[in-house]
């Protein structure tokens, strides 16, 4: 039977007090809304809708956003090296449909019933809930009769603020009462709803149509939808989560920070299971995809974002940030290193205080240093770029040197131009090569130049002129 999935994602989320709608609050640099897409789409249904409304067009906006984003991911580099960012196209397959006013979760649910057919099974998740995983989605259905009604309920110490589940003599669910309106025994019971359930859509409709907002908020509930089961026999199965966290709901600014540090914890804790070492494991951030092979070292406070792979045995100083990026084995990348969409093959070192730009591809043994900022720049075989240089829109062959200072001059006021070096070249410290321009292989470059034309091969270029002492020269003097 057809699984269609509802995400509930229209409500403002008034206790984050933001302008930003709840849902595009990010957890581990994802929109929350994007985190239960996400889960949804690894479920396969057979349609996913999106209950959208509060600050509708800044969440429709951002999911566009989302794709002209992930499309627009063009490295500028050998492209079958960079792992590209997952296939926005799922995002396409969605059914937006808009809540315009918010009269609670049973109304929003309300809003997609036309799309339901009697032999589909619904499961409605959340837009709030980020973490939860599709280990337990699977079991819930897997342990939900196809005409029964299923529910992801969980035991916590402090169930407040949220729906409690009522059982009877014989461990039956028999209701949901929402926590505004429990009395104080109800107010004890520790089973919560999360939120989660797998309806049977034959029956959906007109249980959808029973609602009314007779409680404490006002609101058409959708966990009255219990009630209703109950009164038509329809059985009722409850599932526990995987891990507590996974149903934790981020109503809040704390209870954000607090799976954001949940999720943090695991990201880590899975890389050291497969080979990985931290010096100091609560501070490291994966806002993305990491793929890593075995014993890379993570000094404190590394960022990790987008897509990045790391080789064997490579070492990441602290304060690193990387973004969309492929390191090779043994690279050595030290303290305060900013890289993102670049190529760093093995044995390379970087920094510390370098900034990589979109397009960097360094081959093996490459060394960059402090106060290097490069941008397209693809760099040979064990060159060297070791102290303050601005290295754009560079071809630059093997094992050349380029002293402190040089700057390439890429950009006209109107077009970027290209600077090639070649192989075994000298750039001496302080010089401008000014694009267009070819510097010959083996050539040198004398310290403090103003290269603007082609540098030959094998010769010493200078354009500096000739130093002169000026002989009557006296210091200036205070007028008298
Ligand atoms: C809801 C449940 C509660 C459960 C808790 C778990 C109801 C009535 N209550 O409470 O039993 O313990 O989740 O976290 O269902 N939404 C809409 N349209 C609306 C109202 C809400 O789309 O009109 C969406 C929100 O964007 C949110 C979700 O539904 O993603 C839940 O709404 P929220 O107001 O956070 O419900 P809770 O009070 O947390
Ligand atoms: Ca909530």
């Amino acid at each position: 039977m057809p699984l269609k999935i509802v995400i509930l994602a229209a409500g403002q989320g008034k206790r984050m007090h933001s302008k930003l709608p709840k849902v595009l609050h990010t957890l581990a640099g994802k929109p929350l809304l994007q985190w239960v897409i996400d889960a949804a789409t690894d479920l396969n249904p057979a349609q996913t809708i999106v209950i959208y409304g509060h600050g509708g067009e800044q969440v429709r906006a951002a999911f566009t956003s989302v794709t002209a984003d992930a499309e627009a991911v063009s490295f500028g580099v050998q492209a079958t090296k960079v792992p590209q960012r997952q296939d926005p196209s799922y995002l396409e397959k969605i059914t937006w449909v808009e809540q315009t006013q918010q009269l609670g979760t049973g109304h929003a649910l309300q809003q997609a019933q036309h799309y339901f057919n009697d032999d589909d099974q619904i499961l409605v998740l959340l837009s709030d809930t980020p973490l939860i995983s599709t280990t337990t989605l699977r079991e819930l259905i897997t342990d939900t009769d196809k005409n029964a009604l299923g529910l992801v309920t969980v035991t916590l110490d402090d169930p407040s603020g949220l729906g409690r589940i009522i059982r009877d003599a014989e461990d039956n669910v028999v209701g949901i009462i929402e926590d505004k309106d429990c009395n104080e025994q109800q107010q004890e019971i520790e089973e919560i709803n999360t939120g989660i359930m797998l309806l049977p859509g034959k029956e959906l409709k007109h249980w959808l149509g029973n609602l009314t907002a007779k409680n404490a908020q006002g609101e058409y509930y959708l966990t009255d939808v219990i009630a209703n089961a109950v009164a038509d026999q329809v059985p009722i199965c409850t599932i526990e989560p995987t891990f507590t966290e996974e149903v934790m709901g981020v109503n809040d600014r704390s209870q954000l920070a607090y799976l954001e540090r949940v999720y943090q914890q695991l990201a880590a804790e899975t890389l050291m299971l497969s080979g990985v070492s931290f010096a100091d494991p609560t501070r490291f951030d994966l806002r993305g995809e990491l793929d890593v092979a075995q014993d890379v070292f993570f000094d404190i406070n590394v960022i990790v974002e987008g897509k990045v792979a790391i080789g064997q045995g490579s070492k990441i100083g602290s304060n690193v940030i990387l973004k969309d990026c492929v390191i090779g084995e043994n690279v050595t990348i030290n303290s305060n290193v900013v890289i993102e969409e670049s190529v760093i093959s093995d044995n390379c070192i970087i920094g510390p205080f370098a900034r990589l730009r979109p397009g960097t591809q360094l081959a093996g043994h490459v060394k960059i240093g402090n106060f290097v900022e490069t941008k397209k720049a693809i760099v040979g075989e064990a060159s060297k770029i070791p102290h303050l240089s601005y290295i754009g829109d560079a071809n630059i062959g093997k094992n050349v040197n380029i002293g402190a200072g040089t700057i390439t001059c890429n950009y006209d006021g109107v077009h970027k131009n290209i600077t090639t070096i070649e192989e075994g070249a000298f750039i001496g410290s302080d010089s401008q090569l000014i694009a267009p321009v070819t510097i010959g292989a083996g050539a040198y470059i004398g310290a403090g130049s103003t290269i603007s034309k082609n540098a030959p091969a094998g010769k010493l270029t200078i354009s500096r002129s000739k130093q002169t002492v000026i002989e009557n020269w006296k210091p200036p003097k205070k007028n008298e």
